[in-house]
């Protein structure tokens, strides 16, 4: 008899975007004139940055030449994308993070789950509540967790965030050995200080606990004040792996492109004493089981590090973020209380009249025929809450909010 991995049957039915799809679909079935707007699922709208298409194109005729054509490319990413994310996104940042330190790869979300690969079962893994699904939903599938009781998977330790501690964890009392931080935040959109970051650092290192700090929205931040790495704050080297995307940045969601930081410096201990690198265990990972992105869309994401794809990439980038100021000022006009949206592309949003987040989505996908996430789809402490996404046309992000101004304004 075959056996399968019987973790998968814990998780809940379906993964939260695909059921919102699910139900977006039945509706517009049986409402096939509704003008539906989605602000649900983060994914961009907005064409490519020009820089990256033409990188991409020079590549596909390099492809095409047998002088210029590429096989198999490091599993790791061509040193030219590794040394530009070593030199732009952390030695101007003034972190010590050196090339050969960064795995470029398909996705954040992809390796955000496969890092669990690499680490033992018997970890306490904290998350917080509200969180990005996909970090539970990987434990739960990886047999780190126990059966879920009221939306809750036993064995995880929840970090409640709220509007009462600005939507940032407070430091455990107890010992955890992995800590998911995700900022600035999805779905609530809240940023960290530096002081709060430091920390994490601190606890981790005290601890002996590993932080997977995943940083996919950082280009959003506009506060000079908040740090875009974890690894600008003192320790983090030693404690701390970040991932990285091209998707909200560059618009790379269906052309797939991210990476992962992971410090040499960055050991943990083996049950005999044995300090372990992780850098050895992640490379040994992913030349085992990935055999990297293609060169055409690597010379895309290089792109993004010259002068025009910087300039384009920030177009892009102020482009949501204009959205965002748009969907909170046009809530808040509804009366609806918001969070978020000032350093992310997500408005996170109290559902008024004491509706359960699902009940809020169905009202909205019916009488204003805009789709966004209900809260409670990333954690039971997200029930009551709704998360409005900023990717979308100016056009289309104007109507919803027309729309739902009439209907709760
Ligand atoms: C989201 O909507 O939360 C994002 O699209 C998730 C992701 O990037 O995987």
């Amino acid at each position: 008899m075959v056996a399968i991995n019987e973790n998968y049957l814990k998780l809940k039915a379906g993964y939260l975007f695909p059921e919102i799809a699910r139900r977006v679909k039945a509706f517009s079935d049986a409402n096939p004139d509704a003008p539906i707007i989605k602000l649900g699922i983060g994914d961009v709208t907005e064409p490519l940055p020009e820089a990256c298409c033409a990188a991409m194109q020079k590549a596909v005729t390099e492809m095409g030449d047998r002088a210029t054509f590429k096989g198999y490319g490091p599993e790791q990413g061509y040193p030219w994308l590794r040394e530009a994310i070593a030199a732009q996104d952390f030695q101007a940042r003034g972190c010590e993070i050196d090339a050969a330190e960064i795995f470029v790869s398909d996705g954040a979300k992809c390796d955000s789950g496969n890092i669990l690969d690499i680490f033992g079962k018997e970890n306490t893994i904290a998350v917080t509540d509200p969180v990005y699904p996909v970090y539970v939903d990987t434990n739960v599938m990886a047999g780190n967790t126990g059966a879920a009781v009221d939306g809750k998977y036993g064995g995880l330790v929840y970090m409640p965030i709220s509007a009462e501690n600005n939507f940032t964890a407070a430091i455990p009392s107890q010992k955890v050995d992995l800590i998911y931080l995700c900022f600035p935040n999805n779905p609530t959109g809240a940023t960290a200080t530096r002081e709060h970051l430091q920390a994490w650092v601190d606890y981790a290192r005290e601890h002996g606990a590993v932080i997977f700090f995943d940083a996919a929205y950082e280009a959003f931040i506009t506060d000079a004040s908040l740090p875009h790495s974890i690894y600008e704050l003192p320790g983090a080297r030693d404690c701390a792996i970040e991932f990285r995307s091209f998707s909200k940045n560059a618009g790379f969601t269906g052309t797939r492109c991210a990476y992962t930081v992971v410090p040499q410096s960055l050991t943990v201990k083996t049950a005999d004493g044995t300090a372990v690198a992780l850098h050895q265990l992640w490379n040994r990972r992913q030349s085992t089981k990935f055999n990297g992105v293609s060169y055409i869309v690597q010379r895309g994401a290089a792109a993004v590090y010259s002068e025009a794809g910087q300039a384009q990439i920030r177009q892009l980038i102020t482009f949501y973020l204009e959205n965002a100021r748009i969907i909170r000022e046009q809530l808040t006009a509804a009366g609806l209380t918001v969070y978020g949206g000032i350093n992310a592309p997500y408005i996170w949003l109290q559902t008024p009249d004491g509706l359960s987040s699902w009940d809020f989505f169905d009202k909205l996908l019916q009488a204003c025929h805009v789709v966004g996430t209900p809260g409670s789809g990333f954690g039971a402490a997200g029930e009551g809450y709704f998360r409005i996404s900023a990717f979308n046309s100016r056009e289309n992000v104007n109507e919803a909010m027309r729309r739902i101004v009439a209907k709760f304004g």
